[in-house]
């Protein structure tokens, strides 16, 4: 296969420099609607990697639920290879590409739970097969390869018939509280716009990175 022509000169857009918000929060919220006006089903995908007891990297999709001043939340089982990497170690980073406007943003930050009355908040708002989803699974431990999800559900939908489904203590929100904010836009010939937001001493800087 011959990878070796693949490119694409971006041109869509830029970063205006002269006019940049205070507020690297407000600045994402401006392209994430961006970006859900061209995929309103799957924008708030983006890659969260994390690091291991023993050093190791690990990258996987989540789906980011809520962003406000505080910082960006996803929800996960506690449990997970990836909780365990941020029970370790509570730095992680968040990547957003949205290809069709070329463009990415990196989030470095540290990973706090929620509390559980957030939680259960966001938990009650889903779907009820997806409440049952969170029961079923003990995400990232070994199964047997003919497995029957359909035993576990069967007894599931007995224990909870005419009931609200209730969050399992073991599943539940994520907020990764932003350190640095990374603004990249695909510009021609490679001269591409990256903006950074650093936050010290209470305060968000901002500075120009080379492409
Ligand atoms: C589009 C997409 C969205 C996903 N959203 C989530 C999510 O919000 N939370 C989650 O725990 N896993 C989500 N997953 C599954 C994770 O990528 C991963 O497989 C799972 O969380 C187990 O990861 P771990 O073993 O590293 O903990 C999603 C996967 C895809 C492809």
């Amino acid at each position: 296969m011959d990878l070796k022509n693949l490119r694409l000169n971006y041109k869509k857009s830029s970063i205006d420099f002269k006019n940049l918000t205070d507020s690297p929060i407000e600045f994402f919220l401006t392209w994430f609607d961006e970006a859900l006006k061209i995929n309103k089903d799957e924008a708030n995908a983006c890659i969260l990697s994390t690091v291991s007891a023993e050093n190791k990297p690990t990258s996987r999709v989540v789906l980011l639920k809520i962003v406000n001043d505080k910082g960006f939340t996803f929800f996960t089982n506690y449990k997970s290879n990836k909780s365990i990497d941020i029970q370790n170690n509570p730095n992680v980073c968040l990547n957003f590409y949205w290809g069709e406007l070329e463009r990415q943003v990196r989030i470095t930050g540290i990973a706090e739970q929620i509390s559980p009355r957030a939680s259960d908040e966001y938990f009650k708002n889903r779907p009820r097969e997806s409440q049952m989803g969170a029961w079923l699974s003990n995400q990232s431990t070994s199964i047997s390869l003919d497995y029957n999800f359909m035993d576990t559900l069967n007894k599931l939908e007995s224990t909870f018939k005419g009931k609200d489904v209730e969050r399992p203590l073991h599943w539940g929100g994520y907020c990764i509280i932003a350190t640095k904010i990374e603004f990249w836009q695909g510009r021609p010939s490679r001269l591409h716009d990256r903006l950074l937001y650093e936050f010290d001493n209470n305060v968000w800087n901002k500075k120009r990175l080379a492409p």
